[in-house]
C-alpha cells in the first residue's frame, strides 16, 4: 500500500505573516494526521518561518518550489540544495509546468536538478504533464514517456524510491478544469507502466504518483480513490487553510 501524499504548492503567494496565519488555522484543523503525508511548499522567503513552526510537528514536512543544480557559487538569484537542507527542507518540486513554460526549463535541466536533489538527500517531486494541444492531438502518452525518460535519465531503482512524480495536465492547472478521475487514472497507470518498463515492476509499484490540476475539496475523494493516484499537488486550493485541511481529511478518510 502506498501512503497518500498531499502537497500544498503556494507558488508566488503567501508572505511570512500570511504563512503564519495559515499554519495557525491548518494545524488546529488537521493536527497530527498520521494516515497521509503532508508537505507544505511555501515561497523561499517563508521557508525559515514555516520550518520553525513545523519543527515539532511529526507528519507535516517542508518542501521548496525549485532549486539550482549547482553547489553554492556565482549564480545570482538562485538557491542551492545547501540552502534548503539548512532549513530542514525535505522535498523539492522540480520541472513544474510553470517553470517549463515561463523559465524555459527542459527535461535536461530538470534531470540535472533531480540528480543534485538526490545527492543532497532531498526528495524530488518531479512534475510532468501534457498541454491541451498535445492531448487533442492524441499525444498524451508520447509526451509523458518523453518527459519521464528525459527527467529521470540515469537514475537507479534506489533513486526511484526517493522520488515522487506529479502528473499535472497543463490544461488543468489553475483553470478550474480538472481531469476526470478516469482521465487521471489512465495517465497515472501509463506512467507506472512506463516506470516498470524503464526500471522494473517492483520499483514502479512503490513510486507515489500525485495528481495536480484544480484539485479542491469537492473533487478530492473521487480522484484519490483511483488505484494509481497516490496523492495530490494542490495549488490554488492550498492557499486556504480550511480548504486544504478538508482535502487532507477527505483523503485520510479513504484509508479507513
Ligand atoms: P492548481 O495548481 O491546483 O491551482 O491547479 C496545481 C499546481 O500547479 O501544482
Amino acid at each position: 500500500m502506498r501512503k497518500k501524499i498531499l502537497a500544498a504548492n503556494w507558488k508566488m503567494n503567501m508572505t511570512v505573516g500570511e504563512s503564519d496565519a495559515f499554519l495557525d488555522t491548518f494545524l488546529m484543523e488537521v493536527g497530527e494526521e498520521p494516515r497521509v503525508d503532508i508537505v507544505i511548499i511555501p515561497p523561499f522567503t517563508a521557508l525559515p518561518r514555516v520550518s520553525e513552526r513545523l519543527s515539532d510537528v511529526q507528519n507535516i514536512k517542508l518542501g521548496a518550489q525549485n532549486m539550482h543544480w549547482e553547489k553554492p557559487g556565482a549564480y545570482t538569484g538562485e538557491i542551492s540544495s545547501h540552502h534548503l537542507r539548512e532549513l530542514f527542507v525535505r522535498y523539492v518540486v522540480l520541472g513544474h509546468s510553470e517553470r517549463r513554460n515561463y523559465f524555459s526549463e527542459t527535461d535536461a535541466i530538470v534531470n540535472k536538478k533531480v540528480a543534485a536533489a538526490l545527492e543532497a538527500t532531498l526528495k524530488p517531486i518531479v512534475c510532468i504533464g501534457e498541454t491541451l494541444a498535445e492531448r487533442d492531438g492524441g499525444r498524451v502518452e508520447k509526451v509523458l514517456e518523453m518527459q519521464l525518460r528525459g527527467s529521470l535519465d540515469g537514475l537507479t531503482a534506489k533513486d526511484l524510491a526517493e522520488i515522487i512524480i506529479a502528473y499535472e495536465p497543463v490544461w488543468a492547472i489553475g483553470t478550474g478544469r480538472t481531469a476526470t478521475p478516469e482521465q487521471a487514472q489512465s495517465a497515472h497507470a501509463f506512467i507506472r507502466e512506463t516506470l516498470a518498463t524503464l526500471w522494473d515492476r517492483a520499483t514502479a509499484d512503490k513510486v507515489r504518483i500525485q495528481y495536480g490540476g484544480s484539485v479542491k475539496p469537492g473533487n478530492t475523494t473521487d480522484l484519490m480513490r483511483q488505484p494509481d493516484i497516490d496523492g495530490a499537488l494542490v495549488g490554488g486550493a492550498s492557499l486556504d487553510p480550511r480548504g486544504f485541511a478538508e482535502i487532507v481529511k477527505h483523503t485520510a478518510a479513504l484509508s479507513e
